[in-house]
């Protein structure tokens, strides 16, 4: 059975993986997304590297049958990025159809979430649930939902977008359009503004050692995420949650604030038994996502 390849597009790295058809990564590349420098320098990258891996899939005698790609933003279901804030020289690309004419292998395109959430669900953290959401907390909040095994891409491609629903109607601008956005209150960002400047990482140190301050900044992150989630929860009585992204890193800093608000902001019938998991692929969670995406579409589709 055929190989896949899973790409995830990030704000700051475009990573990629050879993946077998048991899930097995097989071949990583690597580079900054440099995405400022136009939008025809990042596909020639991007082929670049996806031409070094279909010579390493050939060489290790694998075929492979498609490409699976994860983007930050809207990707409506032809594979056109929609709205990215964080990849605006993008915005119109038909990326699936502009990569596949440049490589010759199909492409399937979708939300980065989207494609982690699909990577947990299948072989992460999420295994055994039969619906769940998976948040990643990062440069911005993202979110993809599995209903009933599926996942769910909503009437245009689009679906889920938690990290734009609202916290606070007269809150913090979002580059969105909307103010008060969950995301602007649950990011690598806001964690650095409730702990007064420090860096993720550098919050979690003193977390450890037991500062106050650092301590609240997780509470914070936790409360507000918890308050998103639990509007999930009641919305969709979801078996589980899985958390992952950079700051899921400190997943044990936050996960009582968030247990703590479920508990507290749900049906008792909906909280109960509902499983809040860290991540477990973390990094790899986009790139087995994005190969299975591309093997069930190209599956449906009677392509693979
Ligand atoms: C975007 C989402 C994306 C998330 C994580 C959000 O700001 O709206 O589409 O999934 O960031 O990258
Ligand atoms: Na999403
Ligand atoms: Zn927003």
């Amino acid at each position: 059975s055929p190989a896949h390849i899973g790409i995830d597009i990030g704000g700051t790295n475009l990573r990629g993986a050879l993946v077998s058809a048991d899930g097995t990564i097989l071949n990583r590349f690597r580079s900054e997304s440099a995405i400022a420098a136009g939008a025809t320098a990042f596909l020639d990258r991007l082929e670049r590297h996806i031409r070094a891996t279909l010579a390493a899939a050939t060489g290790e005698g694998l075929r492979v049958a498609g490409i699976g790609v994860g983007v930050p933003g809207l990707i409506d279901r032809n594979g056109t990025v929609r709205s990215s804030v964080n990849m605006q020289p993008l915005d119109g690309v038909n990326l699936a159809v502009s990569l596949e004419e440049r490589v010759g292998v199909p492409v399937r395109c979708g939300n980065d979430a989207n494609l982690i959430a699909l990577g947990e669900a299948r072989t992460g953290a999420g295994r055994g649930l039969n619906s769940l959401a998976v948040v990643t907390i990062g440069t911005g909040l993202g979110s993809g939902l599995i209903l009933d095994g599926r996942l769910w891409t909503g009437s245009g491609g689009y679906a889920s977008e938690f990290g734009h629903l609202t916290l606070e109607p007269e809150g913090l601008p979002c580059p969105c359009g909307n103010r008060g956005c969950l995301e602007q209150y649950v990011s690598a960002s806001a964690l650095s503004r409730y702990g007064n400047g420090r860096q993720p990482e550098e919050l979690a140190r003193a977390a450890g050692r037991g500062e106050r301050e650092a301590l609240a900044a997780f509470e914070r992150i936790g409360v507000c995420l918890g308050t998103g989630l639990a509007g999930l929860l009641n919305l969709l009585n979801l078996d589980g949650i899985v958390i992952g992204g950079g700051v899921a890193a400190s997943f044990d800093l936050m996960a009582p604030a968030i247990r703590r608000t479920l508990a507290a902001r749900t049906f008792p019938r909906i909280a109960a038994g509902v499983k809040v998991r860290r991540s477990r692929l973390g990094d790899d969670a986009g790139l087995l996502g994005g190969a299975m995406l591309v093997a069930e579409q190209l599956a449906e589709q009677g392509q693979s």
